[in-house]
């Protein structure tokens, strides 16, 4: 291939193709969305929000339900199922899962990630990509690394210090790459401590490949390519989507200026390669493919998902001779997905309404279910929620319900906690999250007791939003990691808030009884028993709870759990393994503080019960000399910027857009306050959205927030608009306005 082939050849076709070579027998190669389902758009209007139509395909439960599920089994086979839809849909790798820690309830893709806990995200996503592999079809990592809020996606800077990028926002990835080994990672929008990720050789090769030994291709998230000289340099392959020629001819004279190595083009092209024909090959052969059997698979996914919060007086199951209302509208028309890149076209849809019978008036009922949660234009990609609360005609729903029947239950659908004020006043809660297309299914199941309840929250839910340490600076222009690793129940435990259920928390409609807990050098055992009338499965939780006079750790972290099936009387003893990481802390590389370490077991986080103590004569840790009487020794409420900087070592610069100086990273959105030419390119930005969608829809929101506030490299790569467009606005919007008409005139 000559050099401008190459460097072609590692940009995509089209939005969500790879360009064909015939000559050099290389095809082109389907990529689609993602994490829940499959989203494969056919037809001519592609979008990379989920906007336009795409083929049929199941709808799993989101991540945010699956998460719950603590089964890395269950979570494989969903990520096999839709490998097989893949195959037989002719897409050669599909985008997710997405392993982004929860750092604040707010943001708005929440939904699409896991966990607030790096290695029960890491362990769930390593056994997704691995079942979802197995046949050949490729899966991408992402959004790597630190993409924690909407607000600013495209472009804001993360700033965090080394060991809470280690410990916290590296961890599910460097779990998901070692034991997964998917085929591509996605890097994402953001820079991390000044640098775009795609321009990172630190993260790309360094650490991506070099210390977790990843073989597969680097792609771009949709638009995020920075600098393609930089990019090349850092081991990012693959620039998606596909059809501007971004920065094309710059990557010509910085090879041709001896700036930029051939060698790091071609080995971008190697591996854009090996990709494309491994999926040849496996797309080759048609395989079996069955939709109707992914749709009981969804309903499974979400009974196993479901969390029961509450449940008073054993209000739960409903009996089948009871009179029940069924109130709320939700009842008819759940919230079953997200919206944004991972919004999928149902195979088949079941509403709880559909399924659950007739329902009698709020007056006769033995019991009221309500079902209630957050409507779609309150959570989406693309923007954050502005604050933690539920609609007020839906809390106002629930309260006047509970106020009319002592009896009553609330079936919650949401992608993220909410403020549940009204917690205190019903008997009954079941957290359904998002459960995809099958979830009317399994809420009928799991009312009646068909399914027993055996999700546990894979994050916290405060009792009001103002409790989380990030609430006073989240989300800034540049994302603020102030509160270092104390991200979820690393720190309300250790600030010792009380909180409105905690992670690891759920309830079953069986009880289970722990016994014999041993430990064993570095193996732990403990004896499960189901002391209950009915069969149910329990995640057993494996805590380390470090020394806490050396270094500042957590008061304990997740280091090991597994989800357990029992019948009624029925006991298993449960053994885990524990290794060097399950002690270590980043101090310029994984090191073992010396010292006692706890080992807690047990089902729910206040019930845990103690293992014994490992004893630790590892290395020293030296204490940092900022640490002493510091917010991180001693968290409560949100750091300040003093405190953070102390901790950082560094002051924080932050960013300011001026006008003479945007570049094309700047956005129309930032811009237009200084900028005639911005405000007229809103307003046409605007007007375009405003002809496919209605204001006050989430969609509206999120093509809003994302073409207006994409920097303009970003545009013109998702665009597929000329460059000279964008740099003759951008000469304009700098006061240049005749050098900007040239610039648009020139041909
Ligand atoms: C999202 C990715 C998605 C891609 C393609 C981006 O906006 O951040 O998660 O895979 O679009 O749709």
């Amino acid at each position: 291939m000559e050099l401008k082939s190459k460097i072609a050849f590692c940009e995509g076709k089209n939005f969500w193709e790879t360009k064909e070579f015939p000559q050099y027998g290389i095809p082109s190669m389907f990529m689609c969305d993602g994490p829940h389902g499959l989203r494969k758009q056919e037809g001519v209007n592609k979008d990379y929000l989920g906007v336009n139509d795409s083929r049929p395909a199941t709808c799993f439960p989101a991540a945010v339900s699956t998460a719950c599920s603590w089964d890395v089994e269950l979570v494989g086979k969903i990520g096999s199922a839709i490998a097989e839809e893949a195959a037989d849909q002719g897409v050669g790798i599909f985008l997710g899962p997405g392993v982004n820690i929860k750092r604040n309830p707010l943001c708005g893709r929440n939904f699409e990630y896991f966990s607030e806990d790096p290695y029960l995200a890491g362990k769930l996503a390593a056994s997704f990509i691995k079942n979802a592999q197995k046949n050949g079809i490729g899966t991408s990592l992402k959004h790597f690394a630190c993409n924690n809020q909407e607000f600013k996606r495209l472009s804001s800077d993360s700033i965090l210090d080394e060991r809470t990028l280690r410990e916290i926002y590296l961890t599910p990835f460097e779990i998901a790459v070692r034991e997964g080994k998917p085929k591509t990672v996605m890097c994402a929008y953001n820079k991390i401590n000044g640098v775009y990720c795609s321009d990172n050789k630190e993260l790309l090769t360094n650490i991506l490949r070099g210390e977790w030994g990843f073989e597969g291709l680097v792609v771009t998230d949709w638009g995020a390519m920075h600098d393609r000289i930089a990019s090349f340099k850092a081991g990012c392959d693959l620039n998606m989507p596909g059809g501007s020629n971004y920065m094309e001819q710059k990557v010509l004279d910085a090879v041709a200026r001896g700036e930029l190595d051939e060698a790091d083009i071609d080995r971008s092209v190697q591996r854009v390669k090996k990709m494309v024909l491994e999926a040849q090959q496996v797309l080759k052969n048609k395989t079996c493919c069955d939709y109707d059997a992914h749709h009981e698979l969804a309903r499974i996914v979400a009974e196993q998902s479901a969390v029961l919060l509450k449940n008073v007086d054993n209000i739960l199951p409903l009996k089948k001779e009871q009179k029940i209302a069924f109130v709320g509208d939700m009842a008819k028309d759940m919230r079953y997905q997200g919206a944004g890149s991972s919004h999928i076209n149902p195979t088949r849809l079941v509403h709880p309404a559909d399924v659950l019978g007739s329902s009698v008036s709020v007056e006769q009922a033995d019991v009221a279910v309500v079902f209630a949660g957050l409507p779609s234009e309150y959570e989406s990609e693309g923007f954050d929620r502005e604050n933690m609360k539920m609609p007020q005609e839906q809390v106002k729903l629930i309260e006047e319900t509970a106020a009319k029947n002592p009896n009553t239950v609330v079936v919650l659908f949401c992608g993220a906690p909410v403020e549940t004020p009204w917690a205190d006043k019903v008997k009954g809660i079941l957290y359904m999250g998002l459960p995809g297309q099958a979830g009317g299914e399994a809420v009928r199941n799991l009312l009646y007791g068909v399914a027993n309840p055996s999700g546990k929250l894979a994050e916290t839910w405060p009792i009001q939003y103002s409790d989380c340490p990030s609430a006073t600076y989240y989300p800034q222009w540049d994302a603020q990691y102030r509160e270092g690793i104390y991200v979820g129940y690393r720190y309300y435990d250790k600030a010792d808030v009380r909180v409105r259920w905690k992670f690891g928390f759920g309830l079953s409609y069986t009880d289970f009884a722990y016994s014999n807990p041993q430990l064993d050098g570095e193996m732990v055992r403990v004896t499960v028993t189901n002391t209950g009338n009915c069969p149910g499965a329990e995640v057993v939780q494996l805590y380390v709870a470090p020394p806490q006079d050396g270094i500042h750790r957590p008061v304990r972290e997740l280091k090991r759990f597994t989800k357990v099936h029992l019948e009624p009387g029925e006991s298993k003893e449960v053994s885990f393994s524990l290794d060097e990481r399950c002690f270590s802390v980043w101090d310029n590389g994984w090191k073992v503080p010396s010292g006692s370490y706890t080992i807690l077991a047990g089902g729910n986080p206040d019930k845990l019960i103690v293992a014994g103590a490992v004893e630790k004569s590892g290395e020293v840790v030296k204490i940092p000399d900022w640490q002493p009487g510091s917010w991180y020794e001693n968290p409560k409420g949100s750091p300040s910027l003093e405190q953070w900087e102390t901790m950082l070592g560094r002051k924080y610069v932050p960013y300011t857009s001026q006008k003479g100086k945007f570049t094309m990273n700047d956005t129309v959105t930032d811009m237009k306050r200084h900028s005639l030419v911005m405000r007229i390119m809103y307003l046409v930005v605007k007007r375009i959205i405003s002809k496919g969608t209605k204001p006050d829809t989430a969609e509206y929101r999120m093509l809003l927030e994302t073409s207006a506030g994409s920097p303009l490299r970003s545009l013109q790569i998702s665009s597929g608009i000329k460059e000279k467009f964008f740099k003759g606005i951008l000469a304009m919007a700098n006061g240049e306005f005749i050098q900007g008409i040239r610039i648009l005139l020139k041909k």
